[in-house]
């Protein structure tokens, strides 16, 4: 049996969602295919060895330990680790800063910029979002006026305009690979989640975010919004440890997701 070394806080409070719950879920699965270590992400640098492959997943932002975590990486590399997911993305991974690049090269993203010089490229707009670069779990997230936008810090920020969305569905990758969708029909409760059957069109909206990133392996989800026309426009590429939102699955589903899974583990 190979050996995992599962990192995870479950202490972690997020907005809505039981992140230890869906990490014990988790655990119990693999512990049938792998022995399974439990370590925290702040504390797992000096016993990365011990494993033969290391899943990194709900560890919360890692805003809070920044350097501790690029330290986490630079020993990865360095040491050819094993983890899942890999540090190749090109998504939130590295912060927010792709959204600047997929709205240069005309993706169906948020539109995106980080110079107040630049607003004209949002389009009109009444009001706007302003995020942080490096910003997970919407933490220094703020609703500007256009009266007040001109007056804001963009160090570190990005601007997009504040979209009137209908609502918000995620789409889960093992991988390459379409998984399944959730979406939140209640707009003011993001995390209040049901199934989403996506049409194929849909999935053609979603898997062109996962070619452009090119992670090696890894679980990406893939947030986006709805408009009134419409349309889906990207919200985030979570490429580093996106929450799965696996209760909200039938048993069949939820099982039908672990067994692919840990196909990939058992291959790796
Ligand atoms: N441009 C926007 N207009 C309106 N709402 C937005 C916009 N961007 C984000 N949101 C809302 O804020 C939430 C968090 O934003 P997101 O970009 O996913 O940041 P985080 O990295 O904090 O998860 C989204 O799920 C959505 O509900
Ligand atoms: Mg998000």
């Amino acid at each position: 049996m190979k050996t995992i070394l599962y990192l995870t806080d479950f202490y972690y409070v997020a907005k809505g969602r039981a992140y230890y719950r869906e990490d014990l879920y988790i655990t119990s699965k693999l512990k049938n295919y792998f022995n399974i270590l439990i370590g925290h992400p702040h504390q797992a640098n000096s016993y990365l060895e011990y494993a033969d492959i290391i899943i990194f997943r709900n560890t919360g932002s890692v805003m809070k330990y920044e350097p501790y975590f690029r330290e986490f990486v630079h020993n990865v590399k360095h040491k050819g680790l094993l983890t899942f997911n890999s540090f190749d993305g090109k998504g939130d991974q590295r912060g927010k800063n792709y959204l600047l690049y997929l709205t240069r090269i005309h993706f169906p993203v948020i539109p995106t910029v980080d110079k107040l010089q630049k607003l004209d490229r949002l389009g009109i707009s009444e009001s706007y979002m302003v995020k942080m670069k490096n910003g997970a779990d919407s933490i220094g997230q703020q609703q500007i006026n256009i009266e007040d936008i001109h007056s804001i810090e963009l160090s570190g920020k990005i601007i997009q305009p504040f979209i009137d969305f209908i609502y918000e569905v995620s789409f889960v990758y093992l991988n390459d690979r379409f998984q399944y969708a959730v979406y939140a029909p209640q707009k003011d409760k993001r995390w209040e989640l049901i199934e989403y059957i996506p049409s194929a069109s849909d999935i053609a909206f979603a898997d062109q975010f996962i070619q452009w990133n090119h992670l090696t392996r890894g679980i990406t989800r893939i947030d986006a919004c709805r408009l009134q026309d419409g349309t889906l426009l990207l919200v985030e590429l979570e490429d580093l440890n996106p929450f799965l939102s696996l209760q909200v699955l039938t048993k069949n589903k939820q099982e039908i997701f672990i067994k692919n899974w840990i196909e990939i583990l058992q291959a790796m």
